[in-house]
């Protein structure tokens, strides 16, 4: 029989539903976004996120059926997203999904989020090509996170951001260079006219560790424009005060794209990594890729097709479809975890 997944993800602020098909095949990926709900906040508002997701998961996972041409009694297995994430929009995907198999009779997966943004790069032409081990760095709003990946679903943590993680280092410069939210595809937009030698923004490598660490990066940029343009300190936006946001924007992109790289990089020399992964909202930016693809010279280094970057449920399927083929089944009282370390 064909191995069918609806895969549901509403860890953070996408309500998605997606179904695929024996691992690989994306039949129907919806993703409704809720980023003008959140821009003019600046960023997420938990409860409100909860609230858009329980308005709009019906429909959605209907929409997914619908696009897959396939109705509850072709699916093999419902994946949700069990955590890391907010616990209000978790509950609102693990509620629904724990309904779903109930009432279908179908087995339940509890899909780690950053497992599902491995997978992600399953869903792509070279999947089951690629050779263990493999290291894999996760970059985005919520998380930055190293891993040497020892074979499928085995990993083990090497490090992992101790502030703020990649993404939400580039919507809170975003945000203090007046770009709209999220501030990570704008900034590196502006970036494009920009002169990233500008600004020597600090490079943070915390030596003999996999660990990162982007709050001083933000806190040089903030420093920078005060002291430069104490004009934004007076409560001018930065819109209404002439702030080189090209140059701003290149230079601290820059910055925090050369530790990302090197720190990779030099993981995949020293655990003798077959491949290097980069996935996540972050690994969309294109400057990113090209850095760590020179960078690791005749290595391979696999991103997913820019779509699946940021959060989707085909990437929660592709994940379910791995723990589906090897038996790996959740119990019905499964309940979220929104703090879930993977490979620990
Ligand atoms: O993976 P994702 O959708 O959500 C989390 O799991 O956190 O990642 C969203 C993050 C946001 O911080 C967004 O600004 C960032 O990914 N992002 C980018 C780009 N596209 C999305 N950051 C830099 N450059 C991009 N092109
Ligand atoms: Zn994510």
């Amino acid at each position: 029989m064909t191995t069918r997944i609806l895969g549901i993800e509403t860890s953070c602020d996408e309500t998605a539903a997606s179904v695929i098909e024996e691992g690989t095949t994306i039949l129907s990926n919806i993703v409704a976004s809720q980023n003008e709900l959140h821009a003019k906040y600046g960023g997420i508002y938990p409860e409100m996120a909860s609230r858009a997701h329980i308005e709009i998961i019906d429909t959605i996972i209907a929409q997914a059926l619908s696009e897959a041409h396939v109705s509850l009694n072709d699916i093999s297995a419902i994946a949700v997203t069990r955590g890391p994430g907010l616990v209000g929009s978790l509950l609102v995907g693990i509620n629904t999904a724990k309904g779903i198999a109930l009432g279908a009779n179908l087995p339940l997966l509890g899909i780690n989020h950053l497992e599902g943004h491995i997978y992600s790069l399953w869903l792509s032409e070279y999947n089951e090509e690629v050779e263990f081990p493999i290291i894999v760095l996760i970059v985005s709003g919520g998380h930055t996170e190293m891993l040497l990946m020892k074979n499928h679903m085995e990993y083990e943590r090497l490090g992992g951001t101790l502030d703020d993680a990649a993404g939400e280092a580039f919507d809170k410069i975003g945000r203090l260079l007046g770009l709209p939210y999220p501030g990570g595809p704008h900034l590196e937009q502006a970036s494009l006219n920009g002169n990233s030698s500008q600004f020597d923004f600090p490079r943070v490598w915390l030596d003999n560790s996999w660990d990162f660490s982007f709050s001083g990066l933000k806190t040089a940029v903030v420093r920078e424009i005060q002291q430069r343009f104490p004009e934004v300190n007076m409560g001018r936006s930065a819109e209404s005060v002439d702030l080189p946001v090209a140059d701003i924007a290149a230079s601290f992109q820059s910055a925090l794209v050369e530790v990302l790289q090197e720190k990779v990089v030099q993981a995949s020399v020293k655990y003798n990594a077959k491949c290097i992964f980069v996935t996540g909202g972050v690994s969309a930016n294109t400057f990113l890729q090209n850095a760590i693809i020179e960078r690791a010279g005749k290595l391979p280094v696999y991103f997913p097709p820019k779509h699946l970057c940021t959060d989707n449920a085909a990437m929660i399927a592709s994940a379910g479809f791995r723990r589906f083929e090897t038996g790996h089944y959740d119990n019905i009282t499964i309940d979220a975890k929104p703090t879930w370390p993977l490979g620990i």
